[in-house]
């Protein structure tokens, strides 16, 4: 999971940029999960595309912090930033197909969408999300355990 998270960042580095400082908060003792490393690398992709999005709305500078930690039989992979943050209005929808606050051109609106579908049906995980200004936390919470074959 964390030479996953890595690969991911280092693939993003150059749209993270110089004024986002990326923290590393990785609990080293975790086990490996059986999961869909490409499927899994979209959802991280989307989920630091749009901290990274969040921050550049709110000034540019900000700090994206990854970590990892066991939760009871779940592996919990979160990524918290220091951006604009999601209004209360907004927060039952960011997960519906074509919902972005992006102007035109710039966002589909799919990206959690196809995050969800990746993390909750394929990896009978889920997703969680805590915001205020400031501090926006994604957590994504995956079974310790076998990923059933038959899942799609
Ligand atoms: N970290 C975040 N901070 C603030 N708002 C967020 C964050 N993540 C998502 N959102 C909100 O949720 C919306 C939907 O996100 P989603 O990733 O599905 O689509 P998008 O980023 O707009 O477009 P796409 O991912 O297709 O390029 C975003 O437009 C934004 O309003
Ligand atoms: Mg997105």
């Amino acid at each position: 999971m964390h030479e996953l998270l890595d690969s991911t960042l280092l693939m993003l580095s150059g749209k993270i940029g110089r004024r986002i400082k990326v923290v590393k908060e990785y609990d080293r003792t975790l086990p490996g999960i059986p999961a869909y490393p490409a499927e899994l690398n979209q959802v991280w992709t989307n989920l630091v595309d749009n901290a990274v999005s969040a921050m550049n709305s709110a000034g540019g500078d900000g700090t994206l912090t990854v970590r990892t930690a066991r939760d009871h039989d779940r592996l919990l992979v979160e990524f918290r930033d220091t951006g604009v943050g999601i209004p209360a209005e907004d927060r039952g929808r960011i997960f519906d197909p074509f919902f972005t606050t992006k102007p035109v051109g710039e966002g589909t609106g799919l990206g959690l969408d196809i995050s969800w579908r990746i993390v909750v049906n394929k990896h009978h995980g889920t997703i969680q999300v805590e915001s205020e200004p400031g501090d926006t936390r994604f957590q994504v919470l995956l079974p310790l355990t076998a990923v059933e074959e038959e899942s799609a």
